[in-house]
């Protein structure tokens, strides 16, 4: 094969702020409370929340920039997870294993403070903290979703294989993700407790 043969994507400059603004993002979308049913262990605090701040309420927002779908290539992109509390519960984005599930993604703090909480399907689970500058290098096979446990919105930079995909029924299969990060009165002001609906995976989702 010749250098003509092969499709050569070309590099792009990106500007990535701190509060998740890109420069040259191709792609930008929003969850809203409305969006989280079911995502919630505590369903009535979610209800409460809708009743009272409505289902339009911003929650989280993603920008990102892909330049192909293809094998190789790299999505990379912010995401904005706002504060907030349902019952002891903190705010948490719907999380997911790639479907493709072998492909790994990194996060990289760049503001707030947030937990990565991490599950395998044989019954791993992590709760990892991160404040700006910190990162966690999540390989593949690992269900992750951020939390945060702050009063600021957290905000990760993020970049994983164009072609993993999403597969969030995974975890509402499930009944959640193993574990809860909760409220408490510690230093920290969190800890991750056992989520009581979680059921266990279905190993058969590592397939793809
Ligand atoms: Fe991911």
């Amino acid at each position: 094969m010749t250098g003509s043969d092969i499709a050569v994507d070309q590099p792009v400059l990106l500007e990535i702020f701190p509060t998740g603004a890109i420069v040259g993002a191709t792609r930008r979308y929003e969850k809203h409370l409305g969006d989280m049913q079911d995502v919630y262990a505590d369903n009535e605090s979610w209800v409460a929340q809708v009743d009272a701040l409505g289902a339009d309420l911003l929650v989280y927002s993603v920008d990102e920039h892909k330049y192909q779908d293809g094998p190789g290539a790299l999505i990379v992109g912010t995401s904005k997870l706002l504060p907030g509390r349902y019952g002891d519960e903190f705010s948490i984005t719907r999380g997911h294993l790639h479907a493709k599930a072998n492909r790994a993604e990194l996060y990289y703090c760049l503001s707030g403070r947030g937990v990565m909480l991490l599950d395998t399907l044989d019954g791993q689970s992590k709760a990892i903290e991160l404040t700006p500058g910190q990162a966690v290098n999540v390989p593949g096979g690992w269900l992750h979703r951020s939390v945060n446990v702050g009063d600021e919105p957290f905000i990760t930079l993020f970049s994983y294989a164009a072609d993993a995909g999403q597969n969030y029924a995974v975890i509402s299969r499930a009944g959640g993700m193993k574990q809860l990060i909760v409220a408490d009165e510690s230093e920290q002001g969190w800890r991750a407790v056992e989520n009581p609906k979680h059921t266990g995976y279905d190993e058969t989702d590592l397939r793809s």
